[in-house]
């Protein structure tokens, strides 16, 4: 009686510590559980990928998630965001937002960022997505590396949408977070576009 329950991200498996639990709590879970897993599965899952996931990926997340809560359409969308190294966990303990990445955020309007925590992508989120957007090229292949492949072309980059493709600069490198800021924010405005939901 395995399975992902998205909400909380983590296996509800054979109800350990449900044992003393009652059968209709039991049920009522099971129950909640499915619906939530068919929910997720008639969404447009977006993943979006950087190397640390602390700067342009949460950035992309954040903004994007402000978008569609804008438009009025967020019940159609799971987004998240997953980095290709390991650099940014501690102990299995994520950083958070690097904090000129969030500052830049809130100069936007975007202030609710706290709940996030550096994840790297795993080989597993290929079938949990439908979408895995980098946001460079070197992000592309090592996400192809990560993932095995891309069979069912899935894995872009973010500003191949755009009219002007190109890669996003890391700004942990390059500190130009407000030019990380648009070149994201047109990105996600061409995918949205695209994905006319
Ligand atoms: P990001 O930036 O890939 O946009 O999150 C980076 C953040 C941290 C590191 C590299 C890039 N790092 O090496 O720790």
């Amino acid at each position: 009686m395995g399975g992902l329950c998205p909400d909380v991200n983590e296996e509800i498996s054979p109800f350990h510590s449900l044992r003393y639990a009652s059968k209709a709590f039991k049920g009522a879970l099971i129950e909640y559980c499915r619906r939530k897993s068919k929910e997720f599965r008639t969404m447009i899952r977006i993943l979006f990928v950087c190397l640390g996931n602390i700067c342009r990926s949460p950035m992309a997340e954040f903004i994007m998630k402000d978008m569609v809560r804008k438009k009025g359409t967020a019940d159609k969308f799971y987004i998240a965001s997953a980095g290709t190294s390991d650099e940014e966990i501690w102990n299995g303990i994520g950083n958070p937002v690097y904090p000129p990445a969030r500052e830049e955020l809130t100069r936007h309007g975007i202030t609710d960022v706290s709940g996030k925590r550096a994840t790297q992508l795993t080989r597993s989120d290929y079938k949990k997505y439908d979408l895995i957007i980098g946001m460079e090229q070197r992000n592309v292949h090592n996400m192809l590396r990560i993932l095995g492949g891309d069979p069912e072309g899935k894995v872009k980059r973010l500003l191949d949408y755009s009219k002007k493709p190109r890669d996003i600069s890391d700004p942990w490198y390059t500190h130009r977070f407000e030019s990380a800021y648009n070149d994201i924010l047109e990105g996600c405005e061409a995918l949205y576009d695209h994905l006319n939901p």
